[in-house]
C-alpha cells in the first residue's frame, strides 16, 4: 500500500451523503425504484458498500471515527431496506399476492416552512391572547399608504419598491394595511395578529425576492406603553427563540409609529458570541415594532387620546433562513420536493 494519503470523504460529506440515503429512501415507491435504490446503495457496487472498503485505506488516526459513522450509516439502511413493509411483496411474489399486506406508501405532502414558522407565530400570540385577522392581498392606496401616516408624495413611500395595479390600487407591500381594517371593524381593546403575504417591486436575489410574508401584530388599549411592547415581544421570542433569549431594541423609523424601533434578538445558534450567520455581531435583526402613530388611530377612528397602542411586523422568510439556514430565499417559491422533503 502507498503511503500516499488517501481521500477521506470528511464528516461534512457524510451527513451529505446521509441526508442523499434517506431522500432516496423515500423516493421508493415502487419494486423497480426499491430494486434501483438496493444496486445504487447497498449492492456490491453500491455508494454505501463502497465507503465500507475504504475504511481501511483511511489512516489510522481517522480510522475509528471514520469506519464507526461508515459502518452505522450502511447498517442503518440494511435494516431500513430489508424490514420496509413492502419488502413482503418481494419474498412472497405476486402469485401469492396478500391483499393484506400493507402496500408501498404514498408519499405525502406536508407542510411548506414557511407555514410552518407562521403557525409557530400564530400559535404563541394567539395563547397570549391575541385573535388572528386577515387582510386584501390587493389594497388601495388609502389602506396600503394614506391610511398608515404616508402621505402622497411623501418620500417614506419610497422605502417600499410598490407594484402598481392601477393608480390607486395596489399589491400590497406589508401587512399594515389590515391594522386599519381592524381597527375599523373593532373596538379597542384590539389584541391581533395579521399573517399575509406581501409584495415588493424588488430586484430578485438570494436575499430579496417579489413576494414574501408578514406577521403583524397590533395592540390597542387605555395605557398601553412601550413595556408592553417590549414585554409581549420578549415573552415571544423566548418561547419561540429560546428561554433565555435577549433582545435590543434599536431606533428607527417608520411613519405609522412613534417612536419606531427595530429589535434585534441575540442569535439563537451562538447565544450571543458571533458566528456567520449573526455574522459574527451575537444579534439577528428580526423585526420592526413601535407605539401606533396617532395620525393611525384617527385613521381608525380610535381617539388617541383615550386609547395607546403597539404594532409590531415580522417578517416569515427571514426568520425562516435564518431558523432552518438556508442561503437562498428562492428555495421558498420553487416547490422543489427535494428542498421540500426536508422539512
Ligand atoms: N410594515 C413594516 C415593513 O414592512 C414592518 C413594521 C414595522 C410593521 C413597524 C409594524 C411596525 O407594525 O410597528 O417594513
Amino acid at each position: 500500500m502507498s503511503d500516499s494519503p488517501i481521500a477521506v470523504p470528511p464528516a461534512a460529506q457524510l451527513d451529505a451523503l446521509s441526508q442523499k440515503a434517506e431522500q432516496a429512501f423515500c423516493a421508493i415507491t415502487d419494486a423497480t425504484s426499491a430494486e434501483q435504490f438496493r444496486i445504487a446503495w447497498l449492492g456490491k457496487k453500491g455508494t454505501l458498500r463502497g465507503l465500507l472498503k475504504m475504511i481501511r485505506d483511511v489512516p489510522e488516526e481517522q480510522r475509528r471515527s471514520f469506519g464507526a459513522r461508515v459502518n452505522e450509516l450502511h447498517d442503518t439502511y440494511e435494516e431500513k431496506f430489508a424490514s420496509a413493509p413492502w419488502q413482503e411483496h418481494e419474498h412472497t411474489g405476486a402469485a401469492a399476492f396478500d391483499p393484506a399486506l400493507p402496500g408501498f406508501p404514498f408519499p405525502q405532502g406536508s407542510l411548506h416552512p414557511l407555514m410552518k414558522i407562521r403557525n409557530e407565530i400564530r400559535d404563541i400570540f394567539v395563547s397570549m391572547g391575541f385573535s388572528v385577522a386577515y387582510g386584501p392581498d390587493i389594497e388601495t392606496d388609502y389602506y396600503n399608504f394614506e391610511a398608515l401616516n404616508f402621505p402622497e408624495f411623501h418620500p417614506a413611500r419610497d422605502m417600499q419598491d410598490t407594484f402598481f395595479l392601477t393608480a390607486t390600487r395596489v399589491l400590497r407591500t406589508h401587512t399594515s394595511p389590515v391594522q386599519i381594517r381592524t381597527m375599523e371593524l373593532e373596538r379597542p381593546p384590539i389584541r391581533s395578529i395579521m399573517p399575509g403575504r406581501v409584495y415588493r417591486n424588488e430586484e430578485i436575489s438570494a436575499r430579496s425576492y417579489c413576494l414574501f410574508h408578514q406577521v403583524e401584530g397590533l395592540y390597542i388599549d387605555r395605557n398601553v406603553s412601550f413595556a408592553d411592547l417590549k414585554g409581549t415581544l420578549l415573552a415571544f421570542s423566548r418561547r419561540f427563540f429560546d428561554d433565555n433569549t435577549k433582545l435590543k431594541i434599536r431606533p428607527s423609523f417608520f411613519p405609522f409609529t412613534e417612536p419606531s424601533v427595530e429589535i434585534d434578538v441575540e442569535c439563537f445558534l451562538c447565544k450571543g458570541k458571533g458566528c456567520s450567520i449573526c455574522k459574527q455581531s451575537g444579534w439577528l435583526e428580526v423585526l420592526g415594532a413601535g407605539m401606533v402613530h396617532p395620525r393611525v388611530l384617527a385613521s381608525g377612528n380610535i381617539d388617541s387620546n383615550e386609547f395607546t397602542g403597539f404594532a409590531f411586523g415580522i417578517g416569515i422568510e427571514r426568520i425562516a433562513l435564518l431558523k432552518y439556514g438556508i442561503e437562498d430565499i428562492r428555495f421558498f417559491f420553487e416547490n422543489d420536493l427535494r428542498f421540500l422533503r426536508q422539512f
